[in-house]
């Protein structure tokens, strides 16, 4: 994997993991050269200019047992919080981003769709779509001044950007007030230049203005230290568009119609009381996910009001589907996904690959592996032409039989300020960011 991987958009190849570590061995024998260079192919040898001046678990801390877990810095006074903004190279300027004026969303929608997060093989690009961005940056209680935007001040355009929206994330049986990082954008002609940096201590400082002293946030890169590392599963739904345009591969001994037939899916789900989650169903819900939630070491805290916003469907954004039993009307299942495209580079036939990213998933009555099998059917039949999901929470039971395959990126969960013991296995995690 490439150093500047930010995965997702990324194709379900094989990545050959073997030839690093071949290599070492052929170099030098040394243990203490192939214990180094085993870490720098790891990227935990590497230095980190700027990660190395923050609170987050450090390399060189890894297997301390004897660091305790939680914040790493206490609180300061809000008074003791720098009140001026952090100083941008002179030709550029801060802005704060006001979602809701069409304008600016479509600024912000513009600098992302061209450069945003791409695979490594620079085929496809995330596609934000504004709706999606309102409803990404308008949870329950956020701060506007936490979406923030750089400008050069010679034509106003939008060069950079970053985000944050406020959370409650439960770690073990603490919940902490935290925000979301996400969003994090340096236009391509502004690359390497010590941009980020300032965008992560400017979004950082003011979040403490609220307040809160936690963040979490997650990258395709490695970074000082992930709390945990997931891969994404890709089920094609429109098998032959996913091989026409790259993102996957016929398999060997493969024709296309035998492609197309093992996945092939019913035209209908197959659970009795399948059905659309609405605003009635909200208390149900909140209860279903809360209880679900609470088997994981790091997962939100929900209460009605964010369930309310982040699982009531909303068209092009986010689809809930819920079991409700024909017998007791009781509301036993839930399954729920996002919409996310990315825009296909250089293809002349199609431009947009529509996909569906899983989201919260709940199931007591009805099998899991039924469960989404239906969410699949239904993403389907909304024309979706894969459907992703992380190997967190319970999702492991049913990517292999429902006929995921692994992609080649991986994503790395990380907290702010709060030190993890040890690293969690993905199935540890119960969350899911945007
Ligand atoms: C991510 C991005 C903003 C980084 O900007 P850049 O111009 O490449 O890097 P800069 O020179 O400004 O800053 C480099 C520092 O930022 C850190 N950094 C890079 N990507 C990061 C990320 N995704 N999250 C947090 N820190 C990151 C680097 O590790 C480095 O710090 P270090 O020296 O301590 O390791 C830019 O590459 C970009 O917009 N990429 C496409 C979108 C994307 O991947 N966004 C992140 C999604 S998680």
């Amino acid at each position: 994997m490439g150093d500047n991987n930010n995965s997702p958009p990324g194709s379900p190849k094989e990545a050959d993991h073997d030839s690093d570590a071949n290599q070492i061995v052929k170099d030098d024998s040394s243990l203490e050269t192939i214990v180094r260079k085993f870490q720098d192919s790891m990227s935990v040898g590497k230095r980190h200019a700027f990660w190395e001046t923050q609170p987050v678990g450090q390399f060189k801390d890894l297997g301390d047992v004897s660091l305790a877990e939680g914040p790493i810095e206490p609180p300061t006074p809000l008074s003791e919080v720098k009140q001026e903004p952090y100083n941008l190279p002179t030709q550029y300027e801060w802005t704060t981003c006001d979602l809701d004026s069409e304008d600016t969303c479509t600024e912000v929608y513009n600098l992302l769709k061209n450069n945003y997060v791409e695979d490594d093989e620079n085929m496809f690009r995330f596609n934000y779509s504004k709706e999606f961005l309102r409803w990404a940056l308008h949870p329950p209680g956020y701060f506007r001044s936490w979406h923030i935007g750089v400008r050069a001040k010679t034509n106003k355009k939008l060069v950079a950007f970053i985000t944050g929206v406020p959370a409650r994330i439960r770690v073990r049986d603490e919940i902490v007030k935290m925000a979301e990082i996400n969003f994090l954008c340096v236009h391509k002609k502004l690359r390497s230049k010590r941009l980020a940096p300032v965008m992560i201590k400017e979004v950082t400082r003011r979040v403490h203005l609220e307040n809160i002293w936690q963040a979490a946030y997650t990258a395709g890169v490695v970074l000082p230290t992930p709390i945990t590392t997931c891969q994404y599963w890709h089920r094609s739904l429109n098998p032959k568009k996913l091989i026409d345009v790259g993102f996957s591969r016929l398999g060997a001994r493969m024709t296309m119609s035998r492609t197309i037939k093992l996945y092939k899916l019913p035209d209908s789900p197959a659970t009795p009381g399948f059905r659309k989650m609405e605003l009635r169903d909200v208390p149900a819900v909140t209860r279903l996910l809360r209880n679900y939630l609470s088997q994981f070491v790091v997962a939100p805290d929900f209460d009605e009001n964010d369930v309310e916003h982040w699982l009531l469907p909303e068209e092009n954004v986010v689809d809930s589907y819920l079991v409700e039993s024909p017998e007791t009307h009781e509301v036993t299942d839930f399954c729920s996904f996002y919409t996310l495209p990315s825009s296909i580079l250089g293809n002349q036939t199609y431009s947009i690959l529509k996909a569906a990213y899983s989201y919260y998933n709940v199931s007591t009555k009805t099998p899991l592996l039924q469960l989404m099998n239906d969410a699949l059917i239904v993403a389907k039949k909304k024309d979706f032409d894969v459907f992703n999901a992380l190997d967190v929470m319970q999702n492991e039971s049913f990517l292999k039989e429902l006929k995921f395959g692994p992609g080649d990126g991986q994503l790395h969960y990380y907290l702010y300020n709060y030190r993890m013991r040890n690293a969690l296995k993905p199935s540890e995690l119960g969350l899911v960011l945007l």
